[in-house]
Order: structure tokens, then C-alpha cells, then sequence
């Protein structure tokens, strides 16, 4: 890694806070429940076992700081384990204890067909408490399509795809964005799965900052705007992405790129030193005269079975209507 690769990008001023504050609900908690082909079965000691479609696999969980509720006999029966860091990018190894198992296998969420994945650094292709924002996104495009609109969405840091696909197939324009080539490819293998290959949908390998900054430049916007960024990450050619630095100036020109018909802008952040509110502050702070309101809080996932609840991330969405 050469020296200026490291070197963070002079940010430019922030705009103006907003003269208002909007209305709005904080905290707010959405919750994600087991459904066909996702549960979470058990968590404690620093792990959470899940299913996923027809594997169960266990994974390191920093928040689980209590002790499982099911027998280890049950956990020992889980198909692939992940061995390693609890951090979020910390490194380890994938072990399949019955049999060994191939790179991916099918999983479906409400009909879209997708693969979920055994990668690098713990991940299995997708969030399933993103679920809570794919209904959110589903009911407001689907409304907009209604009307006879073809809404424009901006997904940054969009991984898989599955946030653009449910969108695509909800009827909106999509344009998503990724710094990794590998993931961009996984979510092209996942747009053929749900054999959504006819909706229109911009794939975009692109630092997130750089490619917003630019679409100001060239007059574009969008109806809405998802994005759920990593605390630390990489743009292609190694742009730095830092949250706590960035963020403030990402959300400024996600403020620019708004539309005149506006349907919401939904920001998430995981593993980071953070409470709800101060997304939600700064939410206030760029969209508080925007009109509509501010929902904040966390994304959580019910255990199966039980009343347990693992609490994996933190958002903050404005609502234009
Ligand atoms: C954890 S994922 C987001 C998950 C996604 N919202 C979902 O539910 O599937 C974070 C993504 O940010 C991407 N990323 C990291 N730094 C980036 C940057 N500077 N610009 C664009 N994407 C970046 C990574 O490649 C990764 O795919």
C-alpha cells in the first residue's frame, strides 16, 4: 500500500445546518423475525447460530455476552462454522464439520431467489435484518409504481444487491454502488437467480463519495436513497473510507442529490462506537427542513422460539411524506 493511498482527502465544508428540526420517532426498533428460509436459532458465549435455507451456521457474535439457551448438542450439529476474530472484518476460517460444502447454495426472501455465500472475514452474503429496510423499501416503491412512477434509488455500498433487486422488482430504477468488483459480480449472479435481468439496473463499481460528488456535478438525483456504509473501507483505487471523517460530508451530498419528488433516504451503520441519535443528529441537521420526518433506531433480530433479541445495527431514515 503506497503512502497516498493512505492519505484521507481534504473534506470539503459542510453545508449550513437545517433552520428545523423534523418530527419523527426515536427510538424506533425494527425487528427482524424468522421467516422460510432465515432464523436465528441461539446465540451466547460470543456466538450466534443461524439457518440459512437448509445449512445452520455458527459465527462469532460480540454482543451475545450471555450464555445460549439451547443444548450444545445442538450447536454442535451446525453445518459450517466460522472459526475467528468477532470483529467484523477479523480474520478466521470457514470449517464444514459433516461434509464439505460448495461456495454458495440458494436462498430466497419473499420469492427473490439469491445465493447466500461462505466469504472471507465471516460474512454469508447478506444481512438478514436488512429485511426490515428491503419491506420498508418494498411498501414505498411499490406505492410510488402504483401511481405510475418509475422511482429513482441510489444504493451505496450496496454488496449483494439484494436492497436493489427488492427495489428493481418492486419497479424503481436502480443504481448501485460498490467499491469491490467481487461483490458488484455476486450481485449480478443474484439480479440472474431472481431472474430480475430485465429491470433496469445500473451496476456501478465506484468509490461511494466520489461517484455522489459526481452526480451533483453532472445535475442527476434521485427519489430515493439507501446506504449502509462499513466503518472502514476501501474505495477501487483505494480511496479511504472512514465513517466517523466522511460520513457528515457523504449525508451533505446525498442532500444535493435528493429529487424534487422526493420518497426517503435510509442510512444504517454497523459495528461502530455510536448510539441511534447520532445518526439521527445528523439526519436532523441535513434534512430538518427538508419536510416529512425522522425515524432512528436500531435493526434488531428475534430469535426463533424465544423473546431474545440480538441487536446488530443502528439507522436513521427520513420519510419525505
Ligand atoms: C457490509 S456491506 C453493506 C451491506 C449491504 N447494505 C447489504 O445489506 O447487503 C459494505 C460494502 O461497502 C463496500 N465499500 C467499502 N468501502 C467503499 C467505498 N469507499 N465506496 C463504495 N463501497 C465501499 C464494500 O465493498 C461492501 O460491499
Amino acid at each position: 500500500m503506497n503512502q497516498s493511498a493512505r492519505k484521507q482527502p481534504e473534506l470539503p465544508e459542510r453545508r449550513p445546518p437545517a433552520s428545523g428540526r423534523l418530527p419523527g420517532t426515536a427510538p424506533l426498533i425494527l425487528e427482524t423475525l424468522a421467516d422460510d428460509d432465515y432464523a436465528l436459532i441461539d446465540s451466547g458465549n460470543g456466538q450466534k447460530l443461524e439457518r440459512y435455507g437448509p445449512l445452520t451456521i455458527v459465527r462469532p457474535e460480540g454482543q451475545a455476552i450471555w450464555q445460549p439457551a439451547l443444548d450444545e448438542k445442538i450447536w454442535r450439529q451446525a453445518d459450517a462454522v466460522f472459526t475467528g476474530d468477532t470483529d467484523e472484518d477479523g480474520v478466521g476460517r470457514w470449517r464444514f464439520p459433516k461434509q464439505p460444502l460448495g461456495e454458495n447454495w440458494p436462498l430466497a426472501w419473499r420469492g427473490l431467489a439469491y445465493l447466500g455465500r461462505f466469504t472471507s472475514f465471516r460474512h454469508v452474503g447478506v444481512f438478514p435484518e436488512q429485511a426490515a429496510h428491503w419491506r420498508f423499501i418494498e411498501d414505498q416503491i411499490g406505492a410510488a409504481a402504483k401511481s405510475g412512477r418509475q422511482p429513482r434509488l441510489l444504493n451505496l455500498f450496496g454488496y449483494t444487491g439484494l436492497a436493489s433487486l427488492v427495489a428493481a422488482r418492486a419497479g424503481a430504477h436502480v443504481t448501485h454502488v460498490d467499491a469491490s468488483k467481487k461483490a458488484i459480480g455476486w450481485a449480478r449472479e443474484n439480479q440472474e437467480m431472481a431472474k430480475l435481468g430485465d429491470r433496469p439496473v445500473r451496476w456501478i463499481c465506484d468509490d461511494a463519495v466520489k461517484f455522489c460528488e459526481r452526480e451533483v456535478r453532472r445535475g442527476n438525483s434521485y427519489d430515493a436513497i439507501i446506504l449502509d456504509p462499513p466503518k472502514y473501507g476501501r474505495g477501487p483505487k483505494g480511496e479511504v473510507w472512514q465513517l466517523f471523517e466522511q460520513l457528515p460530508h457523504l449525508i451533505d451530498v446525498v442532500r444535493e442529490l435528493v429529487s424534487d419528488k422526493p420518497l426517503f433516504v435510509v442510512l444504517t451503520a454497523y459495528s461502530i462506537r455510536a448510539s441511534f441519535f447520532a445518526l439521527d443528529e445528523l439526519m436532523q441537521e441535513v434534512f430538518g427542513d427538508a419536510g416529512g420526518r425522522i425515524e432512528s433506531g436500531e435493526l434488531v433480530i428475534r430469535t426463533l422460539d424465544s423473546d431474545r433479541t440480538l441487536s446488530t445495527s443502528l439507522f436513521s431514515r427520513w420519510v419525505a411524506q
